[in-house]
């Protein structure tokens, strides 16, 4: 229970610090932005998870601000059966990764990845107004089958929790 109770502590404090210090500094930098949020936050009249969760623009915010700046940079799994890649199937070029094999995935490194975001390196919270990438091209919480992390707003637009099977 302590451990657990720790964990909590560790887990959800630097990340929400870090989150909060990064959207800041990227509203600071974006004036434009900074006062849209202003004006969709005075038409909340008390900020509970319920209203929270529907102000579009806010939530576009924090999920521009995670996909620039994840608070992990880094996801850690351990592959467990061997797993060839899929564009590497040419028998001279096979890559399989072998079960057993230690794997992180970059999530800063997706998050800007010009093949799945317009404009990668720029801050535009527009993009979640109505988003259309790959629910695997943005992690911040992490992802796979049991994805189920406590920090997640699961009622937020724009998030799409990324459930569903490896392709
Ligand atoms: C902006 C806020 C946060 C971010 C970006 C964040 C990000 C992450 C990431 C990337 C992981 C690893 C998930 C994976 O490997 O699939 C993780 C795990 C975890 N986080 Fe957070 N987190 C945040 C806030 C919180 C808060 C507020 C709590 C609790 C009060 C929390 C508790 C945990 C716990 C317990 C785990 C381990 C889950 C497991 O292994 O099953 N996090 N977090």
């Amino acid at each position: 229970m302590v451990a657990q109770g720790i964990l909590f502590f560790i887990a959800g404090y630097d990340t929400t610090s870090a989150a909060l210090t990064h959207a800041i500094y990227f509203l600071s930098l974006h004036p434009e932005c900074q006062q849209k949020l202003y004006e969709e936050l005075k038409t909340c009249d008390e900020f509970t998870y319920e209203k929270l969760v529907h102000l579009k623009y806010l939530n576009a915010v924090i999920n521009e601000t995670l996909r620039l700046a994840p608070s992990f940079l880094r996801l850690f799994r351990v592959c467990v059966e061997d797993y060839p890649l899929g564009n590497t199937d040419s028998q001279i070029n096979s890559i399989t990764i072998p079960a057993g094999t230690f794997m992180t995935v970059s999530t800063y490194t997706l998050h800007r990845d010009p093949k799945y975001w317009d404009n990668p390196n720029d801050f535009l919270p527009e993009r979640w107004i109505q988003p259309k990438h790959h629910p695997y091209a943005y992690m911040p919480f992490g992802g796979g089958p049991r994805y189920n992390h406590p920090g997640v707003y699961p009622d937020s637009p724009g998030f799409e929790p990324p459930t569903y099977g490896y392709s």
